[in-house]
Protein backbone atom coordinates (compact mmCIF):
# COMPACT_ATOMS: atom_id res chain seq x y z
CA UNK A 1 0.00 0.00 0.00
CA UNK A 2 1.25 3.41 -0.95
CA UNK A 3 0.75 5.59 2.57
CA UNK A 4 1.37 9.03 2.69
CA UNK A 5 1.47 9.82 6.69
CA UNK A 6 1.38 13.49 7.63
CA UNK A 7 3.16 13.43 11.16
CA UNK A 8 5.64 15.82 13.40
CA UNK A 9 4.38 13.71 16.20
CA UNK A 10 6.11 10.81 17.92
CA UNK A 11 2.70 8.39 17.17
CA UNK A 12 3.65 9.43 13.34
CA UNK A 13 6.99 8.23 13.59
CA UNK A 14 5.61 5.28 15.60
CA UNK A 15 3.65 4.43 12.97
CA UNK A 16 6.29 5.33 9.86
CA UNK A 17 8.36 2.46 11.54
CA UNK A 18 5.66 -0.19 11.99
CA UNK A 19 4.10 0.62 8.20
CA UNK A 20 7.71 0.17 7.04
CA UNK A 21 8.31 -3.11 8.80
CA UNK A 22 4.90 -4.49 7.02
CA UNK A 23 6.41 -3.55 3.70
CA UNK A 24 3.89 -0.58 3.02
CA UNK A 25 5.38 1.72 0.66
CA UNK A 26 6.05 5.01 3.32
CA UNK A 27 6.26 8.59 3.48
CA UNK A 28 6.29 10.93 5.70
CA UNK A 29 5.26 14.61 5.63
CA UNK A 30 6.70 17.17 7.74
CA UNK A 31 5.61 20.94 7.85
CA UNK A 32 8.89 22.25 8.59
CA UNK A 33 8.72 24.08 11.58
CA UNK A 34 11.51 22.44 13.42
CA UNK A 35 14.94 23.21 13.35
CA UNK A 36 16.15 19.72 14.38
CA UNK A 37 13.24 17.65 13.71
CA UNK A 38 13.63 13.99 14.78
CA UNK A 39 13.08 11.41 11.54
CA UNK A 40 10.94 9.00 10.85
CA UNK A 41 11.67 5.40 8.88
CA UNK A 42 11.10 5.67 5.31
CA UNK A 43 10.75 8.19 2.82
CA UNK A 44 10.58 11.75 4.30
CA UNK A 45 9.13 14.78 2.52
CA UNK A 46 9.09 18.35 3.96
CA UNK A 47 7.13 21.83 4.11
CA UNK A 48 3.38 22.61 3.13
CA UNK A 49 1.77 21.15 0.13
CA UNK A 50 -0.24 24.41 -0.40
CA UNK A 51 -3.23 24.04 1.21
CA UNK A 52 -5.92 21.43 0.00
CA UNK A 53 -5.76 21.91 -3.03
CA UNK A 54 -1.49 21.43 -3.18
CA UNK A 55 -2.39 18.05 -0.81
CA UNK A 56 -5.08 16.56 -3.20
CA UNK A 57 -2.59 17.60 -6.16
CA UNK A 58 0.02 15.53 -4.13
CA UNK A 59 -1.82 12.38 -3.44
CA UNK A 60 -2.63 12.18 -6.81
CA UNK A 61 0.59 12.85 -8.49
CA UNK A 62 1.96 9.92 -6.10
CA UNK A 63 -0.89 8.12 -6.49
CA UNK A 64 -1.40 8.22 -2.69
CA UNK A 65 -3.30 4.56 -1.84
CA UNK A 66 -4.28 5.58 1.71
CA UNK A 67 -3.62 9.18 3.75
CA UNK A 68 -3.35 8.83 7.83
CA UNK A 69 -3.27 11.95 9.75
CA UNK A 70 -1.02 11.77 12.35
CA UNK A 71 -0.47 15.17 13.05
CA UNK A 72 -0.25 17.04 16.94
CA UNK A 73 -3.65 17.36 17.93
CA UNK A 74 -3.75 21.02 17.79
CA UNK A 75 -2.84 21.08 14.53
CA UNK A 76 -6.22 21.56 12.75
CA UNK A 77 -5.66 23.44 9.83
CA UNK A 78 -3.67 20.21 8.45
CA UNK A 79 -6.39 18.23 9.34
CA UNK A 80 -9.07 19.87 7.94
CA UNK A 81 -6.61 19.80 4.83
CA UNK A 82 -6.15 16.17 4.87
CA UNK A 83 -10.38 15.65 5.09
CA UNK A 84 -10.93 18.10 2.11
CA UNK A 85 -8.17 16.68 0.31
CA UNK A 86 -9.00 13.05 0.84
CA UNK A 87 -12.74 14.33 -0.46
CA UNK A 88 -11.60 15.72 -3.26
CA UNK A 89 -9.10 12.52 -4.64
CA UNK A 90 -11.13 9.80 -3.10
CA UNK A 91 -8.05 8.61 -1.03
CA UNK A 92 -9.22 7.12 2.00
CA UNK A 93 -8.15 8.90 5.08
CA UNK A 94 -7.50 7.77 8.96
CA UNK A 95 -7.24 10.17 11.86
CA UNK A 96 -4.15 8.73 14.45
CA UNK A 97 -3.99 10.54 17.91
CA UNK A 98 -2.52 9.87 21.18
CA UNK A 99 -5.39 10.03 23.96
CA UNK A 100 -5.54 12.98 25.56
CA UNK A 101 -4.77 13.30 29.46
CA UNK A 102 -8.21 12.85 30.24
CA UNK A 103 -7.60 9.86 32.23
CA UNK A 104 -5.37 11.79 34.39
CA UNK A 105 -5.99 11.11 38.30
CA UNK A 106 -6.15 15.22 38.67
CA UNK A 107 -8.40 15.60 35.87
CA UNK A 108 -11.23 16.80 38.00
CA UNK A 109 -9.51 18.93 39.42
CA UNK A 110 -8.26 20.90 36.81
CA UNK A 111 -9.70 24.11 35.18
CA UNK A 112 -10.75 22.77 31.41
CA UNK A 113 -11.30 25.80 28.93
CA UNK A 114 -12.37 26.42 25.25
CA UNK A 115 -8.94 28.49 23.71
CA UNK A 116 -6.40 30.57 24.53
CA UNK A 117 -7.87 33.25 25.57
CA UNK A 118 -10.09 31.55 27.78
CA UNK A 119 -6.57 30.30 29.67
CA UNK A 120 -5.53 33.57 29.63
CA UNK A 121 -8.35 35.03 31.48
CA UNK A 122 -8.73 31.49 33.78
CA UNK A 123 -5.23 31.91 35.01
CA UNK A 124 -5.54 35.70 36.30
CA UNK A 125 -7.87 34.28 38.66
CA UNK A 126 -5.72 31.61 39.94
CA UNK A 127 -2.36 32.73 40.10
CA UNK A 128 0.35 35.58 39.03
CA UNK A 129 3.65 33.53 37.85
CA UNK A 130 2.34 31.47 35.20
CA UNK A 131 4.20 28.36 33.47
CA UNK A 132 3.26 28.73 30.06
CA UNK A 133 3.26 25.62 27.45
CA UNK A 134 0.88 25.82 24.99
CA UNK A 135 3.12 26.40 22.39
CA UNK A 136 4.91 29.43 20.13
CA UNK A 137 1.81 29.69 17.79
CA UNK A 138 -0.56 30.59 20.92
CA UNK A 139 1.34 33.72 22.15
CA UNK A 140 -0.35 36.43 20.73
CA UNK A 141 -3.39 35.18 22.87
CA UNK A 142 -1.03 36.13 25.84
CA UNK A 143 0.34 39.41 24.75
CA UNK A 144 -1.89 41.22 27.43
CA UNK A 145 0.97 39.67 29.75
CA UNK A 146 3.81 42.01 28.37
CA UNK A 147 4.19 43.77 31.46
CA UNK A 148 4.37 40.51 34.00
CA UNK A 149 6.32 37.81 34.93
CA UNK A 150 5.73 34.75 32.11
CA UNK A 151 8.03 31.52 32.59
CA UNK A 152 7.53 30.54 28.76
CA UNK A 153 8.61 27.27 27.46
CA UNK A 154 9.03 26.81 23.62
CA UNK A 155 10.49 24.09 21.54
CA UNK A 156 11.60 26.45 18.59
CA UNK A 157 12.97 30.02 19.18
CA UNK A 158 10.42 33.03 18.77
CA UNK A 159 11.22 35.12 15.34
CA UNK A 160 9.94 38.23 17.15
CA UNK A 161 11.33 39.27 20.54
CA UNK A 162 9.07 38.46 23.60
CA UNK A 163 8.32 40.97 26.28
CA UNK A 164 11.26 42.01 28.36
CA UNK A 165 8.81 40.59 31.83
CA UNK A 166 9.05 36.49 30.09
CA UNK A 167 11.57 34.29 30.81
CA UNK A 168 11.53 31.87 27.86
CA UNK A 169 13.29 28.36 28.20
CA UNK A 170 14.08 26.24 25.14
CA UNK A 171 13.26 22.67 25.45
CA UNK A 172 11.25 19.55 23.80
CA UNK A 173 11.42 17.26 26.46
CA UNK A 174 10.28 14.43 27.36
CA UNK A 175 10.88 16.01 31.00
CA UNK A 176 10.75 14.27 34.51
CA UNK A 177 8.57 15.21 37.19
CA UNK A 178 11.31 15.72 39.51
CA UNK A 179 13.23 18.33 36.79
CA UNK A 180 9.49 19.58 36.27
CA UNK A 181 8.92 20.64 40.56
CA UNK A 182 12.70 22.30 40.32
CA UNK A 183 11.76 24.99 37.46
CA UNK A 184 8.64 25.44 39.28
CA UNK A 185 10.03 25.78 42.32
CA UNK A 186 12.65 27.69 40.51
CA UNK A 187 10.40 30.56 38.83
CA UNK A 188 7.74 30.16 42.12
CA UNK A 189 4.97 29.21 39.36
CA UNK A 190 1.79 29.64 40.94
CA UNK A 191 -0.21 28.04 37.97
CA UNK A 192 0.23 26.11 34.86
CA UNK A 193 -1.16 26.34 30.96
CA UNK A 194 -1.08 23.84 28.72
CA UNK A 195 -3.02 22.03 25.99
CA UNK A 196 -4.75 18.66 25.99
CA UNK A 197 -1.46 17.19 23.89
CA UNK A 198 -1.78 14.08 25.81
CA UNK A 199 1.22 11.47 25.47
CA UNK A 200 3.70 11.46 28.10
CA UNK A 201 6.76 13.49 26.67
CA UNK A 202 5.65 16.87 28.31
CA UNK A 203 3.24 15.10 31.38
CA UNK A 204 5.38 15.40 33.97
CA UNK A 205 4.55 19.06 34.58
CA UNK A 206 1.23 17.40 35.42
CA UNK A 207 2.31 15.72 38.20
CA UNK A 208 4.83 18.37 39.47
CA UNK A 209 1.85 20.75 39.36
CA UNK A 210 -0.24 18.44 41.80
CA UNK A 211 3.18 18.16 44.11
CA UNK A 212 3.41 21.95 44.45
CA UNK A 213 -0.46 22.26 44.76
CA UNK A 214 -0.14 24.71 41.65
CA UNK A 215 -3.20 24.98 39.55
CA UNK A 216 -3.52 23.85 35.96
CA UNK A 217 -5.12 25.05 33.19
CA UNK A 218 -6.02 22.85 30.50
CA UNK A 219 -6.91 23.87 26.83
CA UNK A 220 -9.59 21.39 25.45
CA UNK A 221 -9.11 19.37 22.24
CA UNK A 222 -10.69 21.15 19.08
CA UNK A 223 -13.40 19.23 17.45
CA UNK A 224 -12.40 17.18 14.95
CA UNK A 225 -13.77 17.65 11.86
CA UNK A 226 -17.20 15.34 10.68
CA UNK A 227 -16.62 12.43 8.47
CA UNK A 228 -12.92 11.67 9.98
CA UNK A 229 -12.71 8.28 11.99
CA UNK A 230 -9.60 8.64 14.62
CA UNK A 231 -7.87 6.35 16.21
CA UNK A 232 -5.85 5.98 18.89
CA UNK A 233 -2.95 3.65 18.05
CA UNK A 234 -0.65 2.30 15.44
CA UNK A 235 -2.18 -1.16 15.42
CA UNK A 236 -5.75 0.31 14.29
CA UNK A 237 -3.95 1.85 11.53
CA UNK A 238 -2.48 -1.14 10.51
CA UNK A 239 -5.33 -2.78 10.85
CA UNK A 240 -7.23 -0.56 8.91
CA UNK A 241 -4.53 -0.87 6.08
CA UNK A 242 -5.15 -4.67 6.00
N1 LIG B 1 0.21 22.49 17.00
C1 LIG B 1 0.98 21.94 17.91
O1 LIG B 1 0.82 22.16 19.11
C2 LIG B 1 2.07 20.98 17.53
C3 LIG B 1 2.84 20.39 18.53
C4 LIG B 1 3.82 19.46 18.17
C5 LIG B 1 4.02 19.16 16.85
N2 LIG B 1 3.25 19.75 15.89
C6 LIG B 1 3.51 19.39 14.49
O2 LIG B 1 3.99 20.53 13.84
C7 LIG B 1 3.44 20.62 12.52
C8 LIG B 1 2.80 21.98 12.31
O3 LIG B 1 1.77 22.13 13.26
P1 LIG B 1 0.75 23.33 13.17
O4 LIG B 1 -0.10 23.33 14.40
O5 LIG B 1 1.49 24.56 12.76
O6 LIG B 1 -0.12 22.87 11.93
P2 LIG B 1 -1.41 23.54 11.29
O7 LIG B 1 -1.61 24.89 11.88
O8 LIG B 1 -2.53 22.58 11.37
O9 LIG B 1 -0.98 23.64 9.77
C9 LIG B 1 -0.59 24.86 9.17
C10 LIG B 1 0.04 24.53 7.83
O10 LIG B 1 1.30 23.89 8.01
C11 LIG B 1 1.50 22.91 7.01
N3 LIG B 1 1.61 21.60 7.66
C12 LIG B 1 1.22 21.24 8.91
N4 LIG B 1 1.53 19.97 9.16
C13 LIG B 1 2.14 19.50 8.06
C14 LIG B 1 2.72 18.26 7.70
N5 LIG B 1 2.75 17.23 8.58
N6 LIG B 1 3.27 18.14 6.45
C15 LIG B 1 3.26 19.17 5.59
N7 LIG B 1 2.74 20.38 5.87
C16 LIG B 1 2.19 20.54 7.09
C17 LIG B 1 0.31 22.99 6.09
O11 LIG B 1 0.67 23.92 5.08
P3 LIG B 1 0.02 23.90 3.61
O12 LIG B 1 -1.34 24.47 3.76
O13 LIG B 1 0.96 24.70 2.78
O14 LIG B 1 -0.03 22.44 3.18
C18 LIG B 1 -0.76 23.56 6.99
O15 LIG B 1 -1.80 24.21 6.31
C19 LIG B 1 2.44 19.48 12.36
O16 LIG B 1 3.04 18.54 11.50
C20 LIG B 1 2.23 18.94 13.76
O17 LIG B 1 2.07 17.55 13.80
C21 LIG B 1 2.30 20.66 16.21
Amino acid sequence: MRVLILGGTAEARSLAAALVSEGHDVTSSLAGRVSRPRLPVGRVRIGGFGGSAGLARYLAEHRVERLVDATHPFATTMTRHAVEAAAATGVPALRLARPGWSGHPDVGAWHWVDGYAAARVAAERLGSRPLLTTGRQTLDHFRPWADRFVLVRLVEPLEEPAPTSWTILRDRGPFSVEAEVTLMREHAVDVLLTKDSGGAYTSAKLDAARELGVPVVVVRRPALPSGLREVADVAAVADWLR
